[in-house]
């Protein structure tokens, strides 16, 4: 059989070659060509492109189009489901990215071989039959309607569709998966575009779900999920430390739900635990009162969240002062050590300053700002925090505390776990009725009313 004809473009400026090459001669941009299949079709160039035939597709006035109730088809773990946006929708074609040891094979195959409603084709490029088992058996269920096939072929996948009728189709993963129509190799983004265009005509066609998983690195990209996003119908990123036990899920794009939810997860023995109280769990349960923590009250999607900052500042031994920051923003440390210089005397140059968020988290709600100083000052004077003492606020150049948002949840949550006292911007305040909180709130404007506030 004759090979379907491929050529490749340059993704940068379009220029064509009949073959690979390292440097677009055009453009001049590396490794930019990508193989793609070209398709022979009898529209030639210069016709007029109206179409002698009638259409059978017709727009229609929005008032016109009748609603349809929207199909939800419920998996198993209350988290995803609310992550997708209520359950998985037939027809949609969604994306589970993530860095390799994550969980996302754990977190789908735990969730499939709960499934009876539906027959499930589990195709996995990455692991055998027998692991597949021995993993599902950890996991606890007996299987039910989940079949699993290892295979990478891109035309044979489709066979076994064809001749299993699925009512769900998982590929694990997208990087594994080849069209033998394309010479390049499983995984270059030429092939990873191919595969998901196809898989995402049957899913339209057939009305069937499917999962895509997909590896990113470090950096985020790699000849996957990234070139992906725009095809499929929500991307999920499945995130975490892998030396912790956490793992939130994340929706980074939804056509069928909202982009704010997230999923909480525990690693254990037997798979993925939901977790449905994140906050008790973040914070330390030490009794002892340490200098250089401080708890802050973040939100995460709709989530408030309650997230310990662990500061160690030292004097600095060698000639430059170090900084180290993991869970944080770098950069957004070193402005907060400025800002600490300008206001309430912080000799930046002549200290070290390690700061990390407890519990592995990354932490992007500026609103942290407020318990990442006070644990840098906490430890700076070596002094703990007042007991039972929580932040919220974000710190703007000039030392001016910020508003922030969704503040009443924030209090709220506070209140919930036990917390005395919270400090919040006092811009955020107006027009809301203090009294019905069971927590005292101290209202700051500046750096400096914290620290006095914290430290006397
Ligand atoms: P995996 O789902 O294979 O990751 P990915 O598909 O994202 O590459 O699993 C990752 C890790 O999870 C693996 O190192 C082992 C661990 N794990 C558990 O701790 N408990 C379990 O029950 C399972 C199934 C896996
Ligand atoms: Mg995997």
């Amino acid at each position: 059989m004759a090979k379907e004809k491929t050529v490749f473009f340059c993704s940068n400026c379009g220029n064509e070659s009949p073959k690979w090459i390292g440097k677009c001669p055009a453009c001049g941009a590396w490794n930019s060509y990508v193989e793609e299949r070209v398709v022979t079709g009898k529209s030639g160039g210069g016709k007029s492109l109206l179409p002698e035939s009638r259409l059978e597709s017709k727009p229609l006035r929005l008032s016109e189009i009748k609603p349809e109730k929207e199909e939800r088809i419920l998996m198993p773990s209350s988290e995803l489901n609310r992550v997708l946006g209520g359950g998985l929708v037939p027809g949609s074609i969604i994306l589970i990215g993530g860095e390799p040891g994550i969980g996302k094979s754990t977190l789908v195959l735990q969730n499939m071989i709960r499934i009876r409603s539906r027959k499930v084709l589990y195709v996995s490029g990455e692991e055998s039959a027998q692991q597949l088992k021995m993993r599902a058996d950890r996991l606890g269920a007996d299987g039910g309607e989940c079949y699993i096939v290892c295979e990478t072929s891109l035309e044979r996948i489709f066979q076994h569709i064809h001749n299993n009728n699925p009512g769900i189709v998982i590929i694990d993963s997208i990087q594994t998966v080849a069209s033998e129509a394309l010479e390049s190799s499983a995984g270059s983004v030429g092939q990873v575009r191919e595969c998901a265009a196809s898989l995402l005509k049957y899913a339209k066609e057939s009305g069937t779900p499917v999962i895509l998983i997909g590896h990113i690195n470090k950096e985020g990209s790699i000849a996957g999920p990234k070139v992906l996003e725009h095809i499929v119908d929500a991307v999920l990123q499945f995130e975490g430390d892998r030396h912790y036990m956490y793992r939130l899920l994340r929706a980074i794009k939804n056509r069928f739900g909202s982009t704010s939810e997230l999923g909480i997860y525990e690693m254990t023995q037997v798979g993925l635990r939901e977790v449905s109280n994140p906050s008790e769990l973040l914070l330390s349960e030490s009794e002892e009162e340490l200098s250089g923590t401080a708890i802050g009250v973040t939100v995460e999607g709709v989530r408030p969240l309650l997230v310990e900052s662990q500061a160690l500042v030292s004097t600095a031994a060698y000639g430059t002062a170090q900084r180290s920051v993991t869970g944080f923003d770098s950069k957004r440390m070193n402005m907060l050590l400025a800002v600490l210089e300008k206001r309430v005397g912080f000799k930046l140059a002549l200290k070290d300053v390690f700061l990390n968020i407890a519990g592995g988290f990354k932490v992007n709600d500026p609103a942290l700002d407020l318990a990442v100083i006070s644990s840098i000052l906490s430890s700076n004077v070596d002094m703990p925090l007042p007991k039972g003492v929580c932040l919220t606020g974000e710190v703007g150049l000039s030392g001016e505390i910020r508003p922030v948002t969704r503040l009443e949840q924030r209090i709220m949550e506070a209140a919930k776990l036990g917390f005395s006292t919270i400090y919040v911007p006092r811009l955020n305040l107006k027009g809301v009725s203090t009294d019905r909180f069971k927590i005292k709130i101290i209202e700051v404007a500046r750096v400096e009313e914290v620290f006095k506030g914290l430290f006397g």
